[in-house]
Parts: structure tokens; C-alpha cells; sequence
């Protein structure tokens, strides 16, 4: 029987999943299908809630549904929980599962884009407090981090984050994350600056370690005005779009049955499309 499964969002047009779940199909020849649904914030929960009649085995979730999929559902793993929103829903026996898989995205293509990343003993600093600062400092925390340092425009968000996580996450203002991420080994934008249509992140690093290793979320531009300075600077550079494609693996497994890999030829596939070639 074909195994179907969807991504909802509010809007929804500009998803990449259906691309990247479409190329895994493919090359695992499953009889399977993954399509993009635009659901209307009101209409959610009754969407979930015809999962199964409506064929489905599961599906991912965008904004603006994360937290309202959480909610909804009946069963939460460890990450959901900790991150307070949930990207990807599976059915098992009838009940509704739950989880996210930004950090383990995150943490899995940094591992495999600047390995080595973990032995650099120094605070890790953290751009934002949004919902995907929250994933990823699940995911470092995980991983055994003993200082984050987070730096967000609002600082009331950041200092929430941090509260909610623990002491070994420190808030501090926007104004210091300079001369605060200067002995940093890893330096993560989480916010939307620099992205295409957005300003620039406003933020020298000329005084960063040598050996600190850069990472941008932002995957539209590819290489985004950050990325470029660290790379002319000489840094090792993480940019945004081995986070989309290493969230995808857990549920495409989930539903379809197979752990699937992230090849270059897949990414080649989604910067074609991010270029619009
Ligand atoms: P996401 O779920 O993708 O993290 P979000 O929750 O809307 O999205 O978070 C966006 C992040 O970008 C926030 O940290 C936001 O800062 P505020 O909490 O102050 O809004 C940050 N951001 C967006 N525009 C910004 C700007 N012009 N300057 C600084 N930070 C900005």
C-alpha cells in the first residue's frame, strides 16, 4: 500500500521538504508519497486529528504550527518536551506521536561539517532566542556543553531561554555579544539577519579565536554576508541548509522505513532550487 505522508504550514509554498522527501522516494524506489498541505492555524487540530482517515502516516510541521502540533498530540519524546514545539508527528497505534528533530538536525550536520567542533574547550555563543535558538541549545546541551552564551535583540526572550534551560546557559544584552563571543569556539546566528530580504547581522569578528568554527541557520542566501566574513577571515563555516536536509532523516525513517542519507547529490538538488535554477 502506498505509505503517505505531508508537511503542514501557514503559508506553505515555500517548503523544501517535498523536494527533499521526493529525491529520498526516488532513490529508495518506495511506493510512497510526501506532499505540502497549507493548513489554516484554526484548522490543525482537526487536521491531526484525520491523520489516520485521510491516509496519512504522519507528517512534518512549519511555522506557524510547531507548538500547536505539540499540544495536540498524544504522546511527546524527550525533545519535543525540552523544546516546547514539535516538527515531526507519526501515528502508532492510533495515537498521535511527537517530536523535534532541530537539534538532532543541527548537532548531526555540525558534527559532520566541523568535526572536531567538541573539543575545542570555550563557551559556545548563541544569536537569538527564538524557537530554533531553543532546538539548538537543546541539542548543545545534550552534547555536553558547559557554557552557552546567548545574546538576543529582546532581551527579556533570551532571558527566559536561558532560565528555562538551566545555569549553563548565561543571557546577556545584544549590545555584548562582541566582546562576549570573542573566546568563543563556536558561534551559532539563529536570528533571521542576513537573510535574503533581511539586513545583515551587524557584528564584527575580527577578535574571534582562530579556531572558532562559524555556523548560520539562514539558508537563503546560502553563503550569507557572515559566513563570508568568517570564511575571508579564515574560520571554519557551517551554513544553514545541512540543518533542513539532517531534520528530514528521522521522520522520513519514521514513516517510510528506511534511515535515509544526505548526499551531496541531494544537496546540490535544494541549492539548485535556493538558486533558482
Ligand atoms: P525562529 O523560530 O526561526 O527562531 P523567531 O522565533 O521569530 O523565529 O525568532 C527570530 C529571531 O531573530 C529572534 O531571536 C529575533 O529577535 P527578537 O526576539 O528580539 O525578535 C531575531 N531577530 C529578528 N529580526 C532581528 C533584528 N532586526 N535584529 C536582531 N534580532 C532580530
Amino acid at each position: 500500500m502506498t505509505k503517505r505522508a505531508c508537511v503542514i504550514g501557514w503559508p506553505i509554498e515555500h517548503s523544501r521538504s517535498p523536494a527533499i522527501h521526493g529525491h529520498w522516494l526516488a532513490t529508495y524506489g518506495i511506493d510512497g508519497t510526501y506532499t505540502k498541505e497549507a493548513v489554516r492555524p484554526e484548522n490543525v487540530r482537526a487536521f491531526l486529528a484525520s491523520l489516520a482517515s485521510c491516509g496519512l502516516s504522519g507528517c512534518n510541521v512549519t511555522a506557524p504550527h510547531k507548538q500547536a502540533a505539540l499540544a495536540a498530540a498524544d504522546h511527546k519524546d524527550a525533545s519535543a518536551l525540552a523544546i516546547g514545539a514539535a516538527n515531526t508527528l507519526w501515528l502508532e497505534s492510533g495515537r498521535l506521536c511527537a517530536s523535534n528533530t532541530d537539534a538532532y538536525g543541527f548537532m548531526t550536520n555540525l558534527a559532520r561539517s566541523a568535526p572536531g567542533w567538541d573539543r575545542i574547550d570555550a563557551p559556545v555563543a548563541v544569536l537569538g532566542a527564538g524557537g530554533a535558538a531553543r532546538a539548538i541549545v537543546h541539542g548543545l546541551l545534550e552534547a555536553g556543553v558547559t557554557e552557552i552564551r546567548l545574546f538576543n535583540r529582546t532581551h527579556g526572550r533570551a532571558e527566559e531561554l536561558a532560565r528555562s534551560y538551566g545555569p549553563r546557559v548565561k543571557a546577556y544584552p545584544w549590545s555584548e555579544r562582541e566582546q562576549r563571543a570573542r573566546d568563543a569556539g563556536l558561534l551559532i546566528n539563529t536570528t533571521s539577519l542576513g537573510m535574503v530580504h533581511a539586513e545583515p547581522l551587524d557584528m564584527d569578528i575580527a577578535a574571534l579565536r582562530d579556531d572558532a568554527v562559524v555556523v548560520d541557520i539562514v539558508y537563503v542566501p546560502l553563503e550569507t554576508d557572515l559566513l563570508a566574513r568568517a570564511r575571508a577571515r579564515g574560520l571554519r563555516v557551517v551554513d544553514g541548509l545541512g540543518m533542513l536536509l539532517y531534520q528530514a532523516v528521522p521522520g522520513f525513517e519514521t514513516w517510510f522505513g528506511v534511515k535515509p542519507e544526505v548526499t551531496p547529490e541531494l544537496r546540490a538538488l535544494i541549492v539548485a532550487d535556493i538558486e533558482g535554477r
